[in-house]
């Protein structure tokens, strides 16, 4: 069985990208973070990021075929405008981690809207690259609970 990393707009960018806000890590230094603590648990780690929601849509329509039984996910500004990704992640029922680098309550109020975080297993939002570690942690204890 599978995790899906699934990382939403411009977050390709990490590391050039608002460092005062995002921080200096880039998102290939995150994926081999994810890589090194999913190695030694025996899962496979799917890692993707697109700037499109079709793109981010069709890679969660898959996952289920693809062998994914959880998500932790960064939908990235699609948090806060895409019904159509939440309904994606309904239509598969994956249970998923909803993560963000940023502390979305400490910034603009519009970020504070998700819509996500109602049907997510739980939130980690403002610890960083951290937050996708702490996320996989939670994902194997969550794992492990139901004898994936
Ligand atoms: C983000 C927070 C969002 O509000 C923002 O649009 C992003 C990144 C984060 O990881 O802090 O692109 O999801």
């Amino acid at each position: 069985s599978a995790i899906l990393c699934l990382n939403g707009p411009n977050l390709n960018l990490l590391g050039q990208r608002e460092p005062g806000i995002y921080g200096q890590i880039t998102l290939a230094r995150i994926e081999q973070r994810l890589r090194a603590a999913a190695e030694p648990m025996g899962l496979d780690l799917i890692f993707a990021q697109s700037n499109a929601e079709h793109v981010l849509i069709d890679q969660i329509h898959r996952a289920p075929t693809d062998g994914v039984v959880f998500m932790i996910f960064n939908p990235a500004a699609f948090t806060h405008s895409s019904i159509a990704l939440r309904d994606a992640i309904l239509a598969v029922n994956l249970p998923f981690i909803e993560v963000h680098l940023s502390n979305v309550h400490a910034r603009e109020p519009f970020r504070a809207q998700s819509y996500f975080s109602d049907i997510a297993m739980g939130v980690i939002s403002g610890l960083g690259a951290d937050g996708y570690e702490l996320a996989f942690i939670a994902a194997q204890n969550y794992l492990r609970s139901t004898n994936t």
